[in-house]
């Protein structure tokens, strides 16, 4: 029984075995209708709840159908619903859980929130984002890219825009993986130099380059995300869209790259912001694969966790 947290706190055998595991459930389903339960049933009997203290749309439906194919039940629940939005500490709330339910998944805001949950439960905790990392989006990220690019080992990531939680878990894949990352935007939207430090200790290339049109020079995968997160005040928004117009992915960054070079979003987007319609839509982009991927990268994490 173990928590999945954050991809640097996760061994690098592990992830492999998670995305491996990932890959060979979404071939066993051979694109069998969503609702068929999978051959194999390694959640039955067991309860799974789902905490969203923000909103989601793939995050909520792909774990729940996660699990339903693998055999197990869920609840969603809504944070402000529970007695933890009225004042219940996280770990009474990670107590009482337990007694109930053989995992949980949460989507908060503060990471302390996350690392209490996961130090008084007796079950396994799972990231579900937090306004510091999003390690189950870039399993599936990672999936997604190898489906269609090979081992993304020695690759070159590129990151535009803003620092984010979801750059800071493609930080943490760099190192874990073994792929180059770069990051450009401005100075005060840089991701934390903490996971740049962690990436280059593990011995990968993890830069920052001001100039966009360099940054894509030789890039393999160009990633983006919205220009203001949840968590972020919503004041924010006309400076952070002063700050970050130069760094949209478009079709003239695209070109830059390399000819193959995949495009990706956590989703979801704002088209024509953070990247044009062009681009999304366009025939270098894998989102639609990278949520899908989301169900298929969870089901393997949590079966991880659960040791089944
Ligand atoms: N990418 C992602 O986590 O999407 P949701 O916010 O819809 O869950
Ligand atoms: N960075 C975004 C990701 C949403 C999935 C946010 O935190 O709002």
């Amino acid at each position: 029984m173990q928590s999945f947290l954050d991809i640097h706190t996760t061994s690098k055998q592990d992830l492999r075995s998670i995305i491996d595991g990932a890959r060979r459930m979404k071939d066993a389903r051979n694109g069998a209708p969503k609702g068929t339960p999978d051959t194999e049933q390694p959640l039955a009997n067991r309860m799974v709840a789902l905490i969203f203290e923000k909103p989601s749309t793939r995050t909520r439906v792909s774990f729940d159908l996660g699990v339903r194919q693998m055999g197990g039940q869920t609840m969603v629940l809504s944070g402000k619903e529970m007695q933890l939005g009225h004042g219940e500490t996280i770990a009474d709330t990670a107590r009482v859980m337990s007694r109930y339910v053989d995992l949980i998944m949460i989507r908060t805001f503060e990471e302390a929130t996350l690392q209490e949950m996961a130090e008084y439960a007796t079950v396994p905790v799972i990231n579900g984002l937090t306004n510091r990392t999003h390690p189950c989006q870039i399993m599936s990220d990672v999936m997604t890219f190898e489906e269609h690019r090979g081992p993304i080992a020695g690759k070159k990531v590129v990151w535009s825009g803003d620092g984010n939680n979801v750059c800071a878990s493609m930080i943490h894949a760099a190192g874990q993986f073994g792929f180059d990352f770069t990051f450009t935007g401005p100075p005060p939207l840089d991701p934390e130099a903490e996971w740049l430090d962690f990436a280059r200790a593990q011995g990968v290339n993890a830069q920052i380059v001001r100039d966009p049109a360099k940054a894509v020079e030789g890039a393999d995968l160009v990633v983006t995300d919205t220009w203001v997160s949840m968590h972020d005040p919503q004041s924010a928004k006309e400076r952070r869209h002063n700050q970050l117009r130069g760094y949209q992915v478009n079709r003239a960054l695209m070109d830059r790259a390399r000819p193959d070079a995949l495009f990706m979003h956590c989703l979801p987007a704002h088209r024509d912001d953070e990247v044009t319609s062009e681009v999304m839509d366009g025939p270098n982009s894998v989102i639609w694969d990278e949520a899908e991927n989301r169900l298929h990268a969870q089901k393997a994490v949590m079966r991880w966790c659960l040791g089944v």
